[in-house]
């Protein structure tokens, strides 16, 4: 088995990579049935956080998961040994991709940029580009945190568009129930299966899977 290696990544802090890794590892293991692994290679580990959290809710054999960290190069090595066991590996990466993210987007199949719709997160978005072109691995943006009816949001879609980046067409909205699942070692699919936030998450699964399959 060789799994798909999905690496969550983007320069500016705050985006949403975490939140992200989570709701993309859960949702990719209900939608497929396949094993899925997450890898967190930040040092700030956030994700290991909610892992335990996650034990502590569902149980430690019930996470439906399988957790492992790493760091600096060591992230290359781990990612594609899980990917011969897992049919996801899914690795969440800290800030500043620079230095501590790129073995985690060289190693990936596919790089998922979270994008707030702001201009101060496109323009950090094109570091995170340039470094996955470098590594000669795809990146696709997802919108991400996108409030309501906002000008902004589409003067955004408009920046994206016109710089040829490749995006989801699927939005995740700005809705608490993402960061309360959180908290709780859960994704909104598990704390509120008929919500918004649950319903943008399946159509955001849909795409990804079609465009990696
Ligand atoms: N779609 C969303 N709706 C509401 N809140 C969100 C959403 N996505 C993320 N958040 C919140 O935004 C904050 C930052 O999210 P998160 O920690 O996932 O970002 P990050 O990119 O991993 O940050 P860092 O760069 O520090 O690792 C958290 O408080 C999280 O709960
Ligand atoms: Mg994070």
């Amino acid at each position: 088995m060789s799994g798909r290696i999905l690496t969550v990544a983007q320069q500016k802090g705050g985006s949403g990579k975490t939140t992200l890794s989570a709701h993309l590892a859960v949702a990719l293991a209900r939608k497929t049935g396949e094993p899925v692994a997450i890898l967190d290679v930040d040092p700030q580990g956030s994700l290991g956080t909610w892992y335990e959290a996650r034990e502590n809710t569902f149980g430690e054999d019930n996470t439906g998961l399988c957790f492992r960290t790493a760091s600096g190069w060591g992230a290359r090595r781990e990612a594609r040994s899980l990917a011969r066991s897992h049919g996801f590996v899914v690795i969440d990466t800290p800030p500043k991709t620079d230095t501590d993210a790129r073995p985690a987007i060289e190693a990936a199949d596919f790089v998922f940029v979270p994008v707030q719709p702001t201009p101060v997160d496109v323009w950090a978005t094109e570091q995170t580009i340039e470094l996955a072109a470098r590594e000669k691995t795809p990146a696709i943006l997802v919108m991400n945190r996108v409030p309501p009816r906002a000008a902004l949001t589409a003067e955004m879609d408009e920046a994206i568009r016109s710089s040829g980046y490749e995006a989801f067409a699927s939005r995740l909205g700005n809705r608490t129930s993402f960061a309360a699942s959180m908290g709780q070692g859960a994704t909104v699919m598990e704390e509120a299966p008929s919500s918004k936030a649950a319903e943008e998450m399946d159509a955001l699964i849909k795409e990804l899977l079609a465009r990696i399959d």
